[in-house]
């Protein structure tokens, strides 16, 4: 991920941050409204789960710039989603929901450019999560 890419990941987070909430639940909404058959592998009560979605996008992007450290939690991460039944086809799901709320938040500040950027690091962390859920469940 080049220099540019990670400052306008930074700076357009920061921009939404002061409105995680807001984005969480936003988020979770629209999730469940447009796809209802993912809403009972949830818990009924979403309280605590917003609060460690917000915690794993902080945890991303303050460590954006050494993505290594990233490894070994979003691997840990990828293997117990495997285990709520989480599968690959659902990573797509989350992402565009995240890309939409954001942009929604972002309002005009939000553009295509970063459209693009959250893609990618939202691809790079679902492709890091996915081979973590497979590392776990491919036996011999
Ligand atoms: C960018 C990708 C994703 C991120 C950053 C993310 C983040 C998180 C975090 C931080 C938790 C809290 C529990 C834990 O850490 O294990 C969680 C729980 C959960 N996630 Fe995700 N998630 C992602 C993708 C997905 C996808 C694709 C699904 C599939 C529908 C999913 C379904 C769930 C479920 C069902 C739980 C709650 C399970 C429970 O508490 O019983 N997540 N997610």
């Amino acid at each position: 991920m080049d220099q540019q890419r990670i400052e306008r990941l930074e700076n357009s987070f920061n921009l939404v941050a002061p409105r995680a909430q807001e984005l969480v639940d936003r988020f979770y909404a629209l999730l469940f409204s447009r796809y209802p058959q993912v809403r009972p592998m949830f818990p009924d009560q979403m309280g605590e789960q917003k609060k460690k979605l917000i915690a794993s996008l902080v945890l991303v992007v303050q460590n954006i710039r050494t993505p290594d450290k990233l490894l070994d939690p979003l691997t840990e991460m990828g293997k117990r989603h495997a285990e709520y039944g989480a599968v690959p086809e659902h990573y797509p799901i989350v992402r565009d929901t995240m890309l939409e709320v954001l942009g929604e938040i972002g309002g005009d500040a939000w553009t295509d450019q970063l459209e693009q950027d959250w893609t990618a690091a939202l691809d790079l962390v679902s492709t890091v999560m996915i081979e973590g859920a497979k590392a776990a469940t491919s036996s011999v």
